[in-house]
């Protein structure tokens, strides 16, 4: 079955709500109308009722049948801003979250904190931070994760050639013990998109062949990984052709099971995996899909500004089944 079918095949009719706070944005509100049509999520669009109808209008949409809630206008406002105070123990009063709670990321990030939605979709107009902050603020990461982390499917060919590529997104320079957790929560997100695991901790040394203190860290985190979870299929430190071509490995290293048939790689930091992602899509020829939040207690999903109708239908889809995820 090709990738977004089986997504599809997961999540239609289940009532999945995705939370959009960029409902005016044409591309936004245009995903929303096939996603609700073809009955894979149902989508809360978040703005002022009458705005978002006469947008909805202009386009030549039916907005009636959608849930608008509004930051000015919610029932549930007190509930919001106590809650709101409540996660962000001392670090926001009421009068800064009565302010901060309009902004309709941390408006959305916090219906779904609260169940009203199970996950979120935006960044069509947001920076990466802006989208991803209130988040890391309000949702966390799950119990046993430090750190979430930006995964990009990587799919190729008609035959769908399909990799994992992480953490591309989010962080800077992370030690071993957040490398290893990243590499755990990349085995869980892959399994998701029906790739078998097999996790290549990514270096330039493959077993030993070169010293460094980033060859270390590589190993180091390698070693917590696998200790982390002992069922996933893991190795490092690795080269990215010991890693991916199988005759190279015969020769780097032979004795790994992961060597030569890595299905998901995990970057050492985020300049390789940014530039590696951008690399394998401009040169390689691969549609890079992403980046997709991992270890996240609920799904917050981040668009790229560039991103047209096709990429948020696609996007929103990989939220909802992330939903699934346990
Ligand atoms: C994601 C990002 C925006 C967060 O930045 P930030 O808001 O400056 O982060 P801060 O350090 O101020 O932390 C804000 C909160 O988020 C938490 N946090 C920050 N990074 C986190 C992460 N990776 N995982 C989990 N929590 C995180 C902090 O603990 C803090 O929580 P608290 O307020 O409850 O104490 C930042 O890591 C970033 O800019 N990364 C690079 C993104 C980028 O440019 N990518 C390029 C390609 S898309």
């Amino acid at each position: 079955m090709e990738l977004f079918d089986s997504l599809k095949y997961k999540i239609i009719r289940r009532n999945i709500k995705i939370v959009f706070p960029e409902a005016t944005d044409p591309r936004i509100l245009g995903a929303a109308v096939r996603l609700k049509a073809d009955e894979l999520v149902n989508p809360i669009l978040v703005g002022n009722k009458a705005e978002v109808s006469e947008k909805a209008k202009s386009l030549g949409y039916q907005a009636d049948s959608f849930t608008i809630l509004d930051p000015n206008d919610y029932p549930e406002w007190d509930a919001m801003v106590e809650s709101f105070v409540e996660r962000r123990k001392g670090k926001a009063t009421k009068e800064q979250a009565e302010s901060i709670l309009k902004d309709p990321n941390y408006f959305g990030t916090m219906l779904v904190y609260m169940g009203k939605a199970d996950g979120m979709v935006s960044g069509a107009i947001h920076s990466t931070g802006d989208t991803v902050r209130p988040a890391l603020q309000i949702i966390k990461t799950k119990p046993g994760v430090s750190r979430t982390s930006g995964a990009f499917l990587m799919v190729r060919g008609r035959d769908q050639e399909k990799y994992l590529f992480s953490d591309c997104a989010i962080n800077v320079n992370p030690g071993a013990q957040e490398l290893a957790e990243i590499a755990v929560e990349s085995a869980k997100t892959a399994a998701l998109f029906d790739i078998e695991p097999k996790v290549a901790m990514l270096s330039f040394s493959t077993k030993g062949s070169a010293k460094a203190d980033e060859v270390t860290k590589v190993q180091e985190a390698t070693r917590i990984a696998k200790e982390l979870d002992p069922t996933i299929e893991l190795d490092g430190e690795l080269q990215f052709d010991a890693a991916y071509v199988p005759s190279v490995a015969a020769q780097k290293a032979p004795e790994s099971d992961v060597a030569g048939k890595a299905t998901v790689f995990v970057f050492p930091e985020l300049e390789a995996g940014n530039i590696g992602y951008k690399i394998a899509q401009r040169f390689g020829g691969f549609e890079a899909i992403g980046p997709i939040l991992q270890g996240l207690n609920q799904p917050i999903s981040d668009l790229s500004r560039g991103s047209n109708e096709e990429d948020v239908y696609k996007l929103t889809i990989i939220t909802a089944a992330q939903t699934l995820l346990k």
